[in-house]
């Protein structure tokens, strides 16, 4: 009878050496390959810049949300857009006012925006259709821009943003300015329209004081 003494215990080696190998580095690499990995890595990827994309702007006093097509269209009405105007945006997101107002009204429009993402957005849209020689986009703080140039000012905005606005509307804006505010009031001033069913605010400078004042 042939015995093989030997062969057991290389082979146990051999077995174990090749569990260490792909038992080790291929199931770290397994994991990182799985589809579950991938992903559950681009979810979180996803979710990290959609909340990014969302709650940043709260640091800044303002929250994103892109005003819809009707406010636009209200916001545009109120004030009566012409291509004469000067329109000043504040926080203007991705350009739900900015571009429809420079590309269909023929207004010249300045854009701020504090949000670097937006902003970059912002440049991209301005750079793939007409009107771009129209529209000036800032990256910028609204508290710290000078208004004065505006013969319209649009915002949509929080309750303490237009709060804080009202006081640098009432130094800095000429006679005549139109100022129209989506969903939140100037508190103190009157409006000279208010359009409900696009929530819209429309103030005309200085008369929204002069009326308030009057107690009209
Ligand atoms: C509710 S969104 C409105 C966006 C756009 N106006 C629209 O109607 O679609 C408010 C925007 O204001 C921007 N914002 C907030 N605080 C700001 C500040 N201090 N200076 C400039 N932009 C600001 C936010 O980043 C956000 O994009």
């Amino acid at each position: 009878m042939q015995l093989r003494p030997t062969r057991w215990p290389l082979s146990l080696g051999r077995v174990e050496r090749s569990a260490g190998a792909s038992g080790e580095g291929n199931g770290l690499g397994n994991i990182f390959l799985s589809p579950y990995f991938i992903g559950g890595a681009v979810l979180f990827v996803f979710a990290g810049a959609v909340a990014y994309f969302w709650l940043v702007s709260f640091l800044f006093g303002a929250g994103y949300q892109g005003a819809p097509r009707r406010s636009v269209e209200a916001m545009f009405r109120l004030a009566d857009i012409r291509p004469s105007d000067t329109l000043y945006e504040l926080g203007a997101g991705v350009g739900a006012v900015v571009f429809p107002a420079a590309r269909e009204y023929g207004a010249k429009v300045v854009a701020v925006e504090i949000e670097p993402l937006r902003v970059l957005i912002l440049r991209l849209r301005r750079a793939v259709g007409p009107g771009a020689e129209r529209i000036e986009l800032r990256r910028a703080n609204m508290y710290a821009l000078d208004l004065r140039p505006a013969s319209v000012v649009t915002a949509f905005l929080w309750p303490g943003a237009m709060a804080r606005l009202r006081q640098k509307f009432e130094n800095e804006l000429r006679p005549g300015t139109r100022v129209v505010s989506r969903c939140h009031p100037i508190i103190g001033w009157t409006p000279t329209q208010y359009d409900r069913a696009a929530d819209v605010y429309f103030y005309r400078w200085p008369d929204a004081i002069a009326t308030s004042r009057s107690g009209g």
